[in-house]
C-alpha cells in the first residue's frame, strides 16, 4: 500500500472532526457542489474519486436527492466509515484502477485527493473511460500557490467564495467538459 494511503487509515474514524476536515476540506466540497450543480443539475449516477469518509457523497445526497452515489477510495478504514451511510455505494478502489464499466457516470467529484495519485496520467485516463460522453468532471486538489501550505483556512476562504467572484482563477478547481 501507497505511503500516502496508509496515512489515512489510521485517521479515518476522526477525519470529519480534524480541523483540517472542517476549516479546508468542508469548504471545498461544498464549492465544488456548487460548480457541478450549475454544470449538471439533475445528474443520474455521480462519482467521487478519492472519496476518503463520504463527506462530500453525504452533501451530494442532500443536493442531488435523485442521484445513485458512488464511491471509490483506497484506505479501507476510510471505505469503511463512507459506507455506514446506506445511500452511498462505495468501494475499495483507486483512481488508476477504477472498478466500474465504460461510461456510467454523468458527473465525476474529486476533492482533495489528487495529489495523492501515484500515477495522475491513468487516473485520468479512467475518468475518462467511466465518464459518458458530455458528462463532466469537477476536481479540486490543494495548491501552495493557494496559500494551502501556509493557511488552510485562507484557502478554504478564497476557495469558497472564488466561483460566485471570478471562476476561481486561483484555486485548483477545475469544471472539464469532455
Ligand atoms: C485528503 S483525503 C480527502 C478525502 C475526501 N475526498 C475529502 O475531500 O475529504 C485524500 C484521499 O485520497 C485517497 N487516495 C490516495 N491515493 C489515491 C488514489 N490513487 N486514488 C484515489 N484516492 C486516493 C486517500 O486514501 C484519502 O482518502
Amino acid at each position: 500500500m501507497p505511503g500516502d494511503v496508509e496515512q489515512f487509515e489510521a485517521r479515518a474514524q476522526r477525519y470529519d472532526e480534524s480541523t483540517l476536515g472542517r476549516r479546508f476540506h468542508l469548504p471545498v466540497q461544498e464549492a465544488v457542489l456548487g460548480i457541478a450543480a450549475r454544470l449538471a443539475p439533475r445528474p443520474e449516477a455521480i462519482l467521487d474519486v478519492g472519496c476518503g469518509t463520504g463527506s462530500l457523497l453525504r452533501l451530494a445526497a442532500d443536493r442531488f436527492p435523485t442521484a445513485r452515489l458512488y464511491g471509490v477510495d483506497p484506505a479501507e478504514a476510510m471505505v469503511a466509515v463512507a459506507a455506514a451511510d446506506p445511500r452511498l455505494t462505495v468501494a475499495r478502489a483507486s483512481a488508476e484502477r477504477l472498478s466500474f464499466a465504460d461510461a456510467g457516470f454523468d458527473l465525476i467529484l474529486s476533492t482533495n485527493s489528487f495529489h495523492h495519485w501515484e500515477d495522475k496520467a491513468m487516473g485520468i485516463a479512467e475518468i475518462a473511460r467511466v465518464l459518458r460522453s458530455g458528462g463532466h468532471l469537477v476536481l479540486a486538489d490543494p495548491s501552495r500557490s493557494a496559500g494551502y501550505a501556509r493557511s488552510p483556512r485562507s484557502c478554504a476562504s478564497a476557495i469558497a467564495c472564488g466561483p460566485a467572484r471570478r471562476s476561481m482563477p486561483r484555486s485548483p478547481a477545475s469544471g472539464w467538459k469532455r
